[in-house]
């Protein structure tokens, strides 16, 4: 008799995607792309597959690498922490596995970043290891296809999923199955507007036979979404400017930025003034307004930023922002890793020619 695997297995072998992570057991080129793609989607996650290879063939080269080489090479997915943690795991791999990634799921589970979804992936495509991988888009799809209405953001609900899921999966095929699954809730059980039309288990789902897809799957609480004021200060002092690395307590840890001023609501250049930030930098320094940025809506998980940039020039080095920054040549500012928001107002708005005009 044919289960409800092989039905998802055979609609893969007929829909599924050439991706080249799909081409290969080697568990370092696995684990990188399960990695990338809890970050974006396929289409972007692409190239920064063959990038993040191409800089760093193996686990080795990539645990000898320097972290800002990684985070250059991660800059424009966001959440950094998983650039960071990918370099710490891959150092141990070579040094406490020798250079071989773990053939076992608790082996995967115990480097650093890799939770049961990421182990649970590497095990079944590199070791055919019989376990599920479950992610937001196996919830979905088990919530649905069984009436599963316990939220997904509660270990209850996850508890009910993961069984499911675990019944499920074809054990001596965990690899294709994984491989299926995925490709089933990225293309055809999305979250908006499925293609019920074109599904195998139109007749046994139990959301589409209660007319209730919308609705499923269900969550607890609302995320709470913050809102934040940033104002950047782009201070030329001749050729150069200022920037500084990002401390560990907040968004977007390590990475570079230009001094930046905080509100709790939109700021105006007389208010920016009397910032405690402000004073400190530059006193009674006399500054010129170049240019002032529309402002830029900038969203994150649970944040929403707002944020506008200054281009103001310096005649005299402001004493006091030199002692707290980095003073960079304007035209060396892409060589450091920046936040998606500096890089887009950066592309947007060529700040070079603020710059490059003589004093
Ligand atoms: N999303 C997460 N892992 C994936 C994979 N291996 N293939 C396609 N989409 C994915």
């Amino acid at each position: 008799m044919s289960s409800s695997s092989d039905t998802l297995i055979d609609w893969y072998q007929s829909n599924k995607r050439d991706l080249p992570w799909r081409k290969t057991r080697d568990p370092y080129a696995i684990w990188v792309s399960e990695v990338i793609l809890q970050q974006t989607r396929v289409a972007q996650g692409l190239a920064y597959y063959h990038r993040f290879l191409e800089n760093f063939p193996t686990v080795q080269s990539l645990a000898a690498a320097p972290l800002d080489a990684v985070m250059k090479v991660w800059q424009g997915l966001g959440y950094y922490t998983r650039a960071r943690n990918m370099h710490v795991a891959a150092e141990q791999v070579v040094k406490e596995h020798k250079g071989k990634f773990p053939y076992t799921y608790e082996g995967l589970r115990s480097l650093r970043g890799v939770g049961d979804y990421t182990a649970s992936a590497i095990g079944a495509f590199a070791f055919d290891i019989p376990r599920p991988a479950v992610d937001g888009n196996v919830y979905r799809i088990m919530a649905r296809m069984f009436g599963v209405f316990t939220p997904i953001d509660t270990p209850a609900g996850q508890r009910e999923l993961y069984d499911l899921s675990m019944e499920v999966l074809d054990k001596k095929r965990p690899a294709l199955f994984n491989q299926a699954i995925m490709d089933f809730g990225g293309t055809l059980c999305t979250p908006k507007n499925p293609a019920c039309g074109n599904c195998p288990f139109v007749d046994s789902c139990y959301a589409f036979r209660n007319a209730c897809i919308d609705q499923l799957p269900t969550k607890s609480k609302k995320v709470k979404v913050r809102d934040r004021y940033f104002t950047y200060l782009m201070v030329r002092y001749k050729d150069f400017t200022f920037i500084h690395q990002r401390g560990e307590k907040d968004i977007w840890h390590s990475l570079y930025e230009f001094p930046l001023i905080e509100t709790v609501k939109p700021a105006t250049l007389k208010m920016l003034k009397k910032t405690p930030e402000w004073k400190d930098w530059f006193d009674k320094e006399k500054l010129t307004v170049l240019h002032v940025s529309e402002a830029m809506k900038h969203m994150l998980s649970h944040q929403r930023l707002y944020a506008q940039f200054y281009i103001l020039e310096a005649k005299r080095l402001p004493y006091m922002l030199a002692q707290n920054f980095l003073q960079v040549k304007i035209d060396s500012v892409s060589g450091y890793s920046t936040p998606r928001l500096i890089d887009s107002y950066m592309a947007a708005e060529p700040v070079e020619k603020y710059f490059l005009t003589a004093l």
